[in-house]
């Protein structure tokens, strides 16, 4: 399958999402607008944000200012870690939806697992409630760990309602977490992969230098391109209007099956936070 920086998934809501995101995790809320505009104009159809991001507002206005129809765009949010619990989440989500102005928001995840069991319950109900008034149209998670993911999916089958429609993760050859993505794919749950630059940590490794060099394409572009033949939505981030480019030139090369061997490392090295990993309860 040919993919283009505006093709689509289709999610188990039934709505399609942009298979690469625009990522605005810190960035700084007096930049967001211009960045996101020039996303746009690039032909990015799809933006990562974040209550947590401080940068909502201005995520939003580019949207709106791009002249791009908005059901041609794809806009994300996420219930807070401190929101947690049906009061707090409902809370949450009405300030994050009047904070982007843009209607409706295509996609609202519960950040992290935080809170305990009853506290992520609440705060499913509340999303639930609000995909049902049409202020959301597709619900997720970020950072469940399998135990979390099961949990909330008995919670689902068992009257809570609502479909887990995107899991997003950190993902990337250093941090492949292949039993959640196994988990999440079984069950048609599309998979973002963020920090999928591994926030430029990595790009000097051996193994992204003789790839670049092989197909003419930066260790950035070999990353998102990883994500993609993994059947991932990357969410690259930058407030660099060149590399803003060129991790959207991703899609006229291909990595063979022995590269993608090549990048099988057998790490687990995330470089962002890991609720994943620290969540207990
Ligand atoms: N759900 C969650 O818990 C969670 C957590 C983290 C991130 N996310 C989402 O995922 C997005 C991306 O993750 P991230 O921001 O952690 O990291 P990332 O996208 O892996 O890396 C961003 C870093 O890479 C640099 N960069 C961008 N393009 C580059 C290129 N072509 N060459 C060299 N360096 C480049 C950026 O610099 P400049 O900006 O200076 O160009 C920035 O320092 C976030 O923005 C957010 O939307 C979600």
């Amino acid at each position: 399958m040919t993919l283009s920086l505006q093709s689509t998934y289709k999610l188990v809501s039934g709505y399609e999402i942009p298979v690469v995101g625009f990522g605005v995790y810190q960035t700084p809320s007096d930049v967001t607008e211009k960045v996101t505009l020039k996303a746009l104009e690039l032909g990015y159809r799809h933006v990562d944000c974040a209550k947590v991001y401080g940068n909502e507002k201005e995520s939003g206005a580019a949207i709106r200012k791009s002249g791009i129809p908005r059901s041609q765009i794809f806009y994300t949010s996420k219930v807070p870690s401190s929101s947690m619990g049906y009061e707090e989440a409902k809370k949450a989500i009405e300030e994050s939806i009047a904070a982007a102005n843009l209607g409706y928001i295509d996609l609202m995840l519960i950040h992290a697992p935080y809170g305990g069991k009853e506290a992520r319950r609440g705060t499913w109900k509340a999303l639930v409630e609000a995909q049902k008034a049409g202020k959301i149209r597709s619900l997720g998670v970020s950072n469940f760990g399998i135990k979390q993911l099961e949990e909330l999916e008995a919670y689902i089958q068992s009257g809570g309602g609502g479909q887990i429609a995107v899991g997003q993760y950190e993902i990337h050859p250093w941090c492949p977490r292949e039993d959640i993505a196994e988990w999440l794919r079984k069950r048609n749950v599309i998979v973002e992969a963020y920090s999928p630059l591994v926030q430029a940590t990595r790009m000097k490794e051996p193994v992204l230098q003789t790839l670049s060099q092989k197909h003419g394409k930066t260790p950035a572009q070999i990353l998102v391109r990883w994500s993609l033949q993994k059947g991932y939505v990357p969410l690259p981030k930058s407030v660099t209007d060149s590399r803003i480019l060129e991790n959207s030139q991703v899609f006229d090369f291909m990595l063979s099956e022995e590269d993608m061997a090549s990048l099988k490392l057998n790490e687990y090295a995330p470089v962002c936070w890991d609720p994943v990993q620290d969540c207990k309860i």
